[in-house]
């Protein structure tokens, strides 16, 4: 269903990699509702070819960008407002990597040029995407800004491994950027805490199947999906929630409140 939520305004979308990315529902959701926007995702993702159905889908145009090369997001924010006509409205920041993760490096025994390479892509190219925006002066009064985190930051899950600690670090990002942004610009900043999510990234860390199905059956509400995940960015895009910022907020089904569930405890006592 289409509000027309987001006639009229512009953004850049980082992070649609194929049909299962949430950067990918949300670039869905938003050219429903009415939003203008270019896509971004580094050229070795791009090179996989599968985002030019999406652009054709929605009208958009794909810039290239490094998210952790600081000419490459300056090119992107020239070029995006350009294209687009004018300043931005709203940013969606979906990246995450960890070399660790994908190399089966364990949480005790990194290799710290992984490390660093991860929470180079992971959290820092959030600072740099907002500090390129910031100093460009590129964002309208009143845009929104949003990542994607998740609850590793707040509690354990030992397979997430290095992506813990730089989901924590993306998140303080938020906060301490948004301060500056909503002072001086009047902008939102605000990340999502997505439960899991079957996507290139949700299932590259190890044990998934079963932790997706432990999650779900945790949750009230069960797991909350990408397009959830989009509805509610598309929400934070819009100007219903004008005043919302600096704000970790979980879109989860609930699990993030829950100690133990019935499901789960059925599940112990059957065994
Ligand atoms: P995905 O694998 O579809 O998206 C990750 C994206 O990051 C890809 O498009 C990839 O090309 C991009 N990327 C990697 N390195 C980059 C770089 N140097 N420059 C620019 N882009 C780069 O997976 P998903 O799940 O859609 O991930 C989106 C966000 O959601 C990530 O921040 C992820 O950590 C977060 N998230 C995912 C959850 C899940 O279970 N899938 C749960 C909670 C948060």
């Amino acid at each position: 269903m289409s509000y027309n939520l987001l006639k009229g305004k512009r953004g850049i979308i980082f992070g649609a990699l194929d049909e299962n990315s949430i950067a990918w529902k949300t670039a869905e959701r938003v050219h429903e509702e009415g939003g203008e926007f270019v896509l971004t995702n580094a050229p070795i993702a791009l090179r996989m070819g599968q985002i030019n159905e999406l652009a054709k889908k929605t009208n958009s145009e794909i810039i290239p960008a490094d998210a952790t090369n600081m000419e490459d997001l300056e090119n992107l924010v020239e070029k995006a407002t350009e294209i687009l006509g004018g300043k931005l409205d709203f940013v969606l920041h979906s990246i995450g990597m960890s070399v660790n993760v994908r190399k089966g490096k364990h949480y005790t025994d990194q290799n710290y040029d992984w490390t660093h390479k991860g929470w180079d892509i992971s959290a820092v190219s959030f600072h740099k995407t907002m500090n390129v925006l910031y100093n460009k002066d590129a964002m309208n009064e009143w845009g929104s800004i949003v990542a994607l985190t998740y609850m590793a930051a707040q509690r354990v899950f030992p397979d997430y491994n290095d992506m813990a600690d730089n989901k924590a670090y993306l998140e303080s990002i938020a906060r301490s950027f948004g301060y500056f942004f909503g002072r001086d610009k009047k902008v939102r900043v605000n990340t999502i805490s997505q439960s899991p999510t079957p996507t290139t990234a949700g299932k590259g860390v190890k044990g998934f199947d079963g932790f997706i199905s432990y999650a779900d059956k945790m949750s009230p509400l069960g797991n909350a999906t990408a397009i959830d995940c989009a509805n509610y960015t598309i929400s934070l895009f819009s100007d219903l929630t004008k005043r919302v910022t600096l704000q970790n907020l979980y879109n989860d089904g609930g699990f993030s409140n829950v100690g133990v569930s019935d499901a789960v405890i059925e599940a112990f006592e059957e065994e």
